[in-house]
């Protein structure tokens, strides 16, 4: 399979659309690592093992990624995928709630890739996967932290490919559109909401975990060799 021999590592991969991934990752032969705060209360699939860490704090990013070595070897591919959402207009925006954001999505994924690349570089074929979002690049109101974030997120992921890719590693960012799970799932609940984004999908539908775990396992296999600082948008098309 793809991704035999390889351990991936993907924060937040218990519930939600990291669940899909790192169910993806796992059928296509990885040793798969969740880990996220609160794995107890995950129903991970069959093939996924968990632990628990927090990607906000940067200890425990190097802790994580030391026992994924000891217990599993590697990781030799890394997947930021953990991440929040707190909506508001900035105006009455909580500056607690924006700082949540940043420090999750952002200094998070920072947190992250740092603490890998040690491991990543030790054999050829390192991969660094980020998750950004359709609106990282078209602004959404009520969303200013969680757009902010995700630009961001997009940025870094261009700088680790240059910095990184001399070391064997790839870097690249896949950005999902409306997904049917996580927190996708929830915005779609927003009758209102989702009424005024829902036309505008080419493909007529929200996307499935599946789909978006298809393209990170292209990510993270050797078929994207020559893929590097990409930011890959798996949206169906969306004409906003
Ligand atoms: N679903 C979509 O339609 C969609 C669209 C575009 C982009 N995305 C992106 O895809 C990623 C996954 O989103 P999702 O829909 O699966 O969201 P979700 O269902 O809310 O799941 C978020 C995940 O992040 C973890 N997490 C949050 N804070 C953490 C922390 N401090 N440390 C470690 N883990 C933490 C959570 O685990 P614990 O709470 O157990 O720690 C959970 O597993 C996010 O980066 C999101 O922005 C999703």
């Amino acid at each position: 399979m793809q991704l035999d021999g390889r351990t991936a590592v993907i924060t937040g991969g218990g519930r939600g659309l990291g669940r899909h991934v790192a169910e993806a990752l796992a059928a296509a032969g990885a040793v798969v690592v969740a880990a996220g705060r609160n794995p107890g209360e995950w129903r991970t699939p069959a093939g996924v093992a968990t632990l628990k860490a927090d990607v906000t704090v940067p200890e425990s990013m190097t802790e994580l990624m030391a026992t994924v070595q000891e217990q599993f070897g590697g990781p030799h591919i890394v997947v930021a995928n953990a991440g929040v959402s707190r909506p508001g207009p900035v105006a009455a925006l909580a500056a607690e709630h924006w700082g949540e954001v940043i420090d999750t999505n952002l200094n998070g994924v920072f947190h992250t890739v740092r603490a890998a690349i040690p491991y990543l570089k030790e054999s050829p074929g390192g991969r660094v996967i980020t998750l950004s979002s359709l609106i990282g690049r078209r602004p959404m109101p009520g969303a200013a932290a969680y757009c902010a974030s995700k630009a961001a997120v997009e940025m870094f992921t261009q700088v680790c490919a240059l910095e990184l890719g001399p070391l064997g590693i790839t870097a690249n960012c896949l950005s999902p559109g409306f997904i049917d799970a996580g927190m996708g799932r929830q915005l779609m609940a927003n009758e209102a909401l989702w009424g005024r984004f829902s036309g505008a999908l080419a493909a007529g539908r929200p996307g499935t975990g599946e789909e978006v775990g298809k393209v990170a396992v292209f990510l993270a296999s050797q078929d994207s060799s020559y893929v590097n600082g990409h930011v890959l948008n798996v949206d169906g098309g969306v004409g906003w």
